[in-house]
């Protein structure tokens, strides 16, 4: 036993120098394995909005999606209903969404941080370290062809960067070997409906893509 074990952590060590930084082995079906970690993320009190918060805003929509959009986090309505983009962004989400020619119930829809941050302000940097596993387990196991990045948080968060959305925006990234556009967040979009173009220009390529 004690081999097994030793040849087992000489492996995973390997693993890890190669850069390999988790395993999700499980045998049970994806809605059960998302359905575990929302149970985390229900009794997860990792940062003060723990405290703060009427709902979680785990996602919502098709799990076996080859889009997923990821947001910043929760706001008001947000926090109330328990789901994502459902305020005024999130009504613009979804008429981009459906001008896509895609159903909002088809894609997925979630965020960095799972709690809403107090005056809906700009996510902590301790906020997302504490709360982005989830997200990285929720991509895993949806398994998305493309993600889409709305706006500075989401994009910068998951490729590692500090480069503006400006310049993030309209191009193709990778991933974890997932295609990844960034675009501009529809909170955005309302307060500069003139970069309403620029968002349907990279809509455009991800509907190429896909
Ligand atoms: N803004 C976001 O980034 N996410 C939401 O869920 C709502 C508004």
């Amino acid at each position: 036993m004690s081999d097994i074990l030793k040849s087992m952590r000489n492996y995973l060590k390997m693993e890890k120098e190669s850069g390999v930084s988790e395993y999700l082995f499980s045998s049970k079906p994806k809605d059960a394995q998302l359905s575990l970690i929302k149970n985390e993320v229900l009794n997860c009190q990792k940062c003060p909005l723990g405290k703060m918060r009427k709902n979680i805003v785990f996602g919502a929509g098709d799990i076996n999606a080859k889009l997923m959009f990821v947001g910043e986090a929760p706001g008001h309505e947000e926090d109330i209903r328990g789901l994502p983009f459902v305020g005024e962004a999130g009504m613009l989400l979804t008429k981009i969404i459906e001008a896509m020619g895609i159903k909002r119930a088809d894609v997925y829809i979630c965020n960095i941080l799972k709690c809403r941050p107090p005056q809906n302000r700009n996510p902590l940097p301790e906020e997302t370290s504490m709360c982005i596993d989830y997200l990285y387990a929720q991509i895993a196991m949806v398994k998305p062809k493309i993600i889409c990045a709305l706006g500075k948080f989401a994009s910068q968060a998951l490729l590692g960067t500090e480069i503006s959305i400006g310049k993030l925006r309209g191009n193709w990234h990778e991933y974890r070997g997932i295609k990844f556009m960034p675009t501009y967040h529809p909170a955005y979009l309302l307060r500069n409906p003139s970069d309403k173009k620029l968002v349907w220009e990279d809509m455009k390529k991800i509907m190429n893509e896909l």
